[in-house]
């Protein structure tokens, strides 16, 4: 019979056996897979672990702090990297949702292969794949598949000729949050919503642009920090907020106002493949429209999005 306990008491022993004195890269992205699959590498070979945390400048907001301190917490050897604007430039003037994400994952790349080289002799490239990602890798359409598609033409980069180690690659979802748990890694970070590699870029319908970012920042942080305030988060499977690329008249006072539209989404999903909108309590989308109108400059118009998966999807780009 399958029990956490077991699982990591072999996983630790058979990662020990095979890894030795041998170093590590693992590419953390505050999700719960790679964050699982880190302290259960940290424990097998504690600092020959080397963990990088890329601020990619399209995470939620605070985020990036938030979660490197939560690493440093559970005593990981990470090492988080500001490439904010190295993505932001990357980004600049692109619209098409397939050409962000391509920017993104050859962006992702180019800082990811300059860390691993800065650590001498590392041999293994870690990763939180976890078993749905093998059996639907046909499928996938986040950054790997990205990163396939762009390094065909010139060869893989470096770190991609490591050998590979995936703990987590026999394990469903829900087992790798009970591994966590046994683990003693914090709630906020197992209970965590999926959160697309891309990130933010992909709720920006158009370009990006810093500012753009930051509107979406405060609209996402006042919807999310709402759901946990009122006992909603656990019951949605993924939630977030688009920046719509309309202005929409308004009046504020005497004046009329001509500002940005959000939208917001939420969903209650088993896999993320089917999907249905959240029948969130009206009273609380009132208020929460309220407070994202009266505090974040520059957007005048909240709408809620009832759409469900099939034939839409969940992100709208
Ligand atoms: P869709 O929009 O296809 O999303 O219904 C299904 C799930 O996949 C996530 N998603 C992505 N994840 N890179 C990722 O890592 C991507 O490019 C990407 N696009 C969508 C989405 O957030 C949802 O959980």
């Amino acid at each position: 019979d399958w029990t956490s306990d077991s699982f990591v008491e072999t996983t630790v022993a058979q990662l020990k056996e095979k890894l030795g004195q041998d170093k590590v890269v693992l590419g953390l992205s505050g999700g719960v897979d790679s964050s699982v699959a880190a302290v259960l590498l940290h424990h097998a070979i504690g600092k020959n672990l080397y963990c990088i945390f890329v601020d990619n400048g399209l995470l939620r907001k605070d985020e990036f702090e938030q979660v490197l301190e939560s690493y440093h917490s559970l005593g990981l050897n990470v090492k988080g990297v500001d490439s904010k604007q190295r993505f932001y430039d990357a980004l600049a003037g692109l619209s098409d949702p397939e050409l962000k994400r391509k920017a993104i994952g050859k962006t992702f790349i180019d800082v990811f292969d300059q860390e691993a080289h800065a650590i001498e002799g590392v041999a293994w490239l870690g990763q939180g794949t976890i078993y749905p990602d093998v059996i639907e890798s046909v499928s996938v359409k986040g950054p790997s598949a990205t990163i396939k598609s762009h390094h065909n033409v010139g060869g893989l980069p470096d770190f991609m000729k490591l050998k590979v180690v995936e703990p987590l690659n026999t394990l469903f979802k829900d087992e790798v949050r009970k591994v966590g748990k046994t683990l003693g890694i914090p709630q906020d970070i197992l209970g965590r919503h999926p959160f697309p590699g891309p990130g933010l870029a992909i709720r920006i319908l158009g370009d990006i642009t810093p500012e753009k970012v930051d509107i979406l920042q405060k609209v996402d942080a006042i919807f999310i920090n709402g759901l946990k305030s009122e006992g909603l988060y656990d019951q949605v499977w993924q939630a977030g907020a688009i920046l719509l690329p309309i202005h929409s008249v308004g009046v504020m006072g005497d004046e009329r106002t001509y500002e940005q539209v959000v939208a917001l989404r939420a969903v209650s999903s088993l896999d993320g493949m089917t999907a249905d909108w959240c029948h969130l309590p009206y009273e609380f989308l009132g208020k929460i429209s309220n407070e994202i109108i009266n505090k974040v400059k520059g957007v005048n118009r909240v709408v809620y999005d009832i759409s469900s998966k099939p034939p839409a999807t969940i992100e709208w780009e």
